[in-house]
């Protein structure tokens, strides 16, 4: 089955969360589909028994930093996932800093994490697509080497090139193909982990037959189409193993 994500970032007012939840109601399997609304709105999905997470974690659990929210916060509230290095975070937030760290203390909470990694338009021009993956996994993994088996449990990564975020542009078939092929098997061969790997950026209804005959993703990580209901819905309907 098909994990699908809905992030929606920073967008929408608790009429629309609503309305939202009105429009979805019944149409959607609870099972594989996990909502990321603003931690405003959590508590509106959490009330349906959805699957919820959170856009981010503090890489503390408690103490003085203004404007965060702890994983053990996050956990008692009820979230069951959360997303960690989203390229805004990394971008406004200077968050790369930090995932190591969030990652291991996400996995100490009991927390499905959904790393997200990805390249920008200069890296993937230059063809350094891999290896700025390869940086990016080994920096976020590396306070978590002694919790292996757990992470095999609970990592999910979400490979969203950069470029492709919000600009309606996707990556080819084979070369998603290829990139997540290239995740899995260095995962596995230096790690010894098997993930699950989702694709994100630009996901819609457009290319959404493309990216479902792509056998080896695992699932999406879906912005901007997951905002309107109507679409979410009908995007979703279009995945064959959701
Ligand atoms: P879009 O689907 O709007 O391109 O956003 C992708 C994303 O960043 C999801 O985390």
């Amino acid at each position: 089955m098909k994990l699908i994500c809905a992030n929606f970032k920073m967008n929408l007012l608790e009429e629309d969360i609503i309305n939202y939840l009105d429009v979805i109601e019944n149409k959607i399997d609870k099972n594989n589909t996990v909502f990321f609304p603003n931690n405003l709105y959590l508590k509106h999905f959490k009330d349906k028994n959805y699957l919820i997470g959170s856009q981010d974690i503090s890489f503390k659990e408690f103490g003085s930093i203004t404007g965060d929210t702890s994983p053990i916060q996050l956990k008692e509230f009820g979230i069951t996932y959360t997303l960690i290095g989203h390229s805004e975070r990394r971008l406004y937030f200077n968050d790369s800093k930090y995932i190591s760290k969030k990652i291991a203390l996400a996995l100490k909470n009991n927390l499905k994490i959904v790393l997200c990694i990805g390249e920008t338009l200069d890296e993937f021009n230059n063809q350094e697509t891999f290896k700025v993956l390869k940086q990016e996994l080994d920096e976020a993994l590396k306070d978590s080497l002694n919790n292996l088996s757990n992470l095999n449990d609970n990592l999910i990564i979400a490979y969203e090139p950069i470029w492709a975020i919000g600009t309606g542009k996707i990556p080819t078939k084979d070369i998603i193909e290829n990139t997540i092929s290239f995740i899995k098997n260095y995962l596995k061969d230096t790690y010894n982990l098997n993930l699950k790997v989702l694709y994100g950026g630009s996901v819609n209804l457009d290319n959404i037959y493309l990216l479902d005959s792509i056998s080896i993703v695992d699932g999406y990580l879906i912005g901007g189409a997951s905002l309107d209901p109507t679409t979410f819905l009908a995007l979703i309907s279009k995945v064959s193993t959701y």
